[in-house]
């Protein structure tokens, strides 16, 4: 395909090779990141996933021995060969991944007598397709891989054996782990080898197909049939760079409103203003915290989107005003689709500024989706985006506070768009193949810009759909999943993979969307959503309801012992947001990013760390009341009973409904707040501090929550470090006016009130 090596150049830091068929180009974006690129369809990358010069200045060397071009950068040498065969190589002369120099092949063939009695079954045959793809990389296993990532996937914690593909789907069935598309699409995962990880990046929009070592054991490929050949190798010296270099790549969450962290309630559908205000005084009634009430498609007048159903939510803002009042936040939904009705203004504004997809013969192109008969906005054209943006004006003018993009894959109830369906990809035109899985991405990009630009808060976004880098513009979550025991288990795995892949501001819906859920489950849900970044309890229209008070005292209880949870902890969430833009590390994170050397890890389904102090095992299962836990090494407290256990073992926890097993890592120094209804309600001049003896530091940043005025300085930041019994407070970025007034510090059974001045502050704690 590519042919032999002819002869290559050195521009900068770019290697450009002369193959007998094609021209490659290998190029280092810093030490650890990598670009192999082939110009198949474009001589440049478009990239959707990476924006702005990520390129760093970095020093290259060139080598040419019989067979190999040899390319090196401080951290890895690269050794590339005819017909484009790639190995990737550290400092220290250690193989990291090489290309596989056989030909893709079954690692079972079957005789075409097997393959008709399969089909005559009516099931699908793997052993009759075209193998290859028209861009594919094959890299060789050395036999110890195990694969992590690739965005939001059905299944377990480690790829290994596993297929998968990228074309955002909207299925209704329950997800199960055959799955191979949701409605995401991050074409990025890890490998992690015994003696090193690294990343792979394949930057293609189209359909995309990941085979991590299923077809056969010898490799693993991703490929697609149309686009470029443009793949990042990312390495790091741990799992953990691995990650900060792909999100230094492709961009990380920024800071959220603290009130997004908060607790949110949604359904679809409450269908009336009397439902709603309803909602809002039930909660405050059961004293259940919640900060946002989320507004589905009933809101709408007839599904369009940006009007307001007046007949059944009033005076436009006039609910929102009163729950508003009660300290409750709206977040409204709104659908791409737009209502192919003359009468309507988007509709007309739309066809008079040339905003909709068309087909190839330039009509506008007609799906349906709620509405009926509609349109899609072309987001891969800036002037529809900055409209799109706009038209959020009217909302926030009605008091809304964030946005729920849906059914933006897009999703279409008239069969899937055609793939020649003519779209923008900025400055030309690109069908529906190309722009598909960008769909979602664009039009939360679009939507993120609206709000920033219209309301100078942080944009609180909310997408289904997404690409990678979509973490720049949006929270996610995971879509339609089902009240089933499958779908809480697969949450853990499900989450800790999408925040490895730079998706960390995400959750699934609490109880289940589909089907009906029991008290049992949602209060092992509510233990598990009480730890996602998006804390959502979310229902369809037609199942049983599941607020938090629908199944009777002892799950309304158990319910409202984790809100609360939640909103003590909002300190240590919102400090793991700071590390994560900064960083781009996780805030839910599997076991294995900060124990990869500890093989107990690698495939842990049922447990993961909030941040790096907090290990939560929830249960899982119908009728269980004992889970057994996995600690890694080290010396860690049971939240609930205070015991200090050693790690590095297994142990059985007794953990009956009312308890999920959460564990702490000794040393830590968790902040809390005091209890409270919403964020706003009271003046957050009080910092609890519990302290779990040990020796650690900790990082605490504090800001007004709401604009982009810490990005001008205006914030503080403490240190809190504990050492031989001694608790020292030392307030190190004093940026913003409002510093804690008080510490009040836990250890143990005892509690110190501290009042602060802004000076560095010493106190015993026990130990
Ligand atoms: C599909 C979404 O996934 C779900 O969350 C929403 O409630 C329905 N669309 C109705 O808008």
């Amino acid at each position: 395909m590519y042919g032999k090596i002819k002869n290559y150049e050195l521009n900068g830091q770019k290697l450009v090779i002369q193959f007998e068929k094609q021209e490659g180009i290998v190029e280092a974006y810093t030490d650890e990141i990598i670009n192999v690129f082939c110009g198949f369809e474009t001589k440049d990358h478009h990239s959707k996933a990476i924006e702005g010069e990520k390129r760093k200045e970095t020093k290259v060397s060139v080598s040419r021995t019989n067979s190999e071009i040899i390319y090196s950068t401080e951290k890895l040498t690269v050794h590339i060969a005819d017909e484009f065969k790639v190995d990737f190589y550290d400092k220290e002369g250690t193989l990291l991944c090489e290309d596989y120099r056989g030909k893709r092949a079954y690692a079972q063939q079957l005789s075409e007598k097997s393959l008709e009695l399969i089909r005559a079954e009516g099931h699908d045959v793997s052993g009759e397709n075209e193998l290859d793809y028209k861009i594919q990389i094959v890299k060789k296993m050395q036999g110890d891989e195990k694969f992590y990532g690739l965005g939001d996937k059905t299944g377990f914690l480690d790829k290994k054996h596993y297929d998968y593909e990228m074309w955002n789907s909207d299925l209704p069935q329950a997800h199960t782990d055959a799955f191979k598309a949701l409605y995401k699409s991050v074409p990025f995962f890890i490998t992690l080898r015994e003696n090193c990880v690294y990343g792979l990046f394949f930057d293609n929009t189209y359909k995309s197909f990941f085979n991590m070592a299923k077809e056969n054991e010898k490799y693993f490929y991703f490929g697609a049939n149309e686009g470029n050949l443009d793949y990042y190798f990312i390495y790091g010296a741990a799992m953990k760079e691995v990650v900060q270099n792909y999100t230094y790549l492709t961009g990380r969450t920024p800071l959220p409103q603290l009130w997004t962290l908060g607790y949110h309630q949604s359904r679809w559908g409450y269908e009336t203003k009397e439902e709603i205000l309803a909602l809002a005084k039930k909660y405050r009634e059961c004293e259940i915290p919640c900060d946002t009430i989320h507004f589905d498609i009933d809101y709408m007048d007839g599904y369009r989107v940006f009007t307001w159903n007046e007949e059944d939510f009033g005076k436009p803002g006039e609910i929102i005003k009163q729950i508003a009042d009660m300290g409750f936040k709206t977040v409204t939904i709104i659908d791409p689709g737009v209502k192919k009705d003359d009468n309507y203004t988007k509709y007309k504004e739309g066809i008079a500024g040339d905003y909709f997809a068309k087909t190839p013969e330039g009509e506008v192109y007609v799906n349906a989706v709620w509405p009926g008969e509609a349109v899609y906005p072309d987001f891969g054209d800036p002037k529809v985006r900055s409209w799109w943006a706009n038209n959020h004006k009217y909302l926030l003018e009605l008091g809304v506070r964030g946005i729920w993009n849906d059914m933006n894959e897009p999703a279409s109830f008239n069969g899937e768009l055609p793939q020649d369906v003519v779209f923008t990809d900025e400055d030309r035109k690109a069908n529906h193949a190309k722009m598909h899985n960008v769909y979602g991405h664009l039009m939360s990009k679009a939507t993120y810009e609206g709000l920033k630009e219209l309301d100078k808060k942080r944009p609180f976004v909310i997408t289904r759909a997404c690409y990678a880098g979509s973490q720049k513009y949006a929270t996610f979550w995971t879509g339609d999943n089902q009240s089933l025991w499958a779908h809480l288990a697969m949450a853990i795995p499900q989450m800790c993979n999408m925040g490895l892949s730079g998706l960390s501001f995400i959750g699934t819906d609490v109880g289940g969307f589909g089907a009906d859920t029991t008290g049992e489950l949602l209060a092992r849900w509510v233990q598990v959503g009480c730890f996602s970044p998006l804390f959502r309890n979310h229902s369809a229209k037609g199942t049983i309801q599941q607020e938090p008070w629908v199944f009777g005292d002892e799950v309304l209880s158990i319910y409202k012992k984790y809100v609360e949870l939640r909103y003590r902890l909002l300190p240590y969430l919102y400090d793991l947001f700071y590390e994560e833009e900064k960083t781009g590390i996780p805030i839910i994170r599997p076991l294995v990013l900060h124990y990869e050397e500890d093989k107990e890890t690698h495939e842990m389904n049922g447990e993961f760390l909030f941040g790096e102090s907090m290990l939560v095992a929830p249960v899982v299962e119908q009728g269980a009341t004992k889970k057994i836990v996995y600690l890694p090494k080290g010396d860690w407290y049971d939240y609930d009973t205070k015991e200090k256990i050693s790690g590095n073992k297994y142990f059985l926890k007794d953990a009956p409904l009312s308890v999920c097993p959460i564990y702490v890592k000794a040393g830590s120094i968790l902040p809390n707040f005091l209890p409270m209804h919403y964020v706003g309600e009271i003046e957050l001049d009080t910092l609890i501090l519990n302290v779990y003896p040990g020796t650690g530091e900790y990082l605490h940043y504090q800001d007004n929550g709401e604009d982009f005025a810490y990005r001008d300085g205006e914030y503080n930041l403490y240190r809190f470090a504990q050492k031989d019994g001694m608790l020292t407070i030392t307030l190190e970025h004093d940026g913003y006016d409002k510093k804690y007034k008080n510490f009040e510090i836990h250890c143990g059974e005892e509690v110190k009130q501290i009042p602060f001045t802004g000076a560095p502050i010493t106190v015993k704690v026990n130990g």
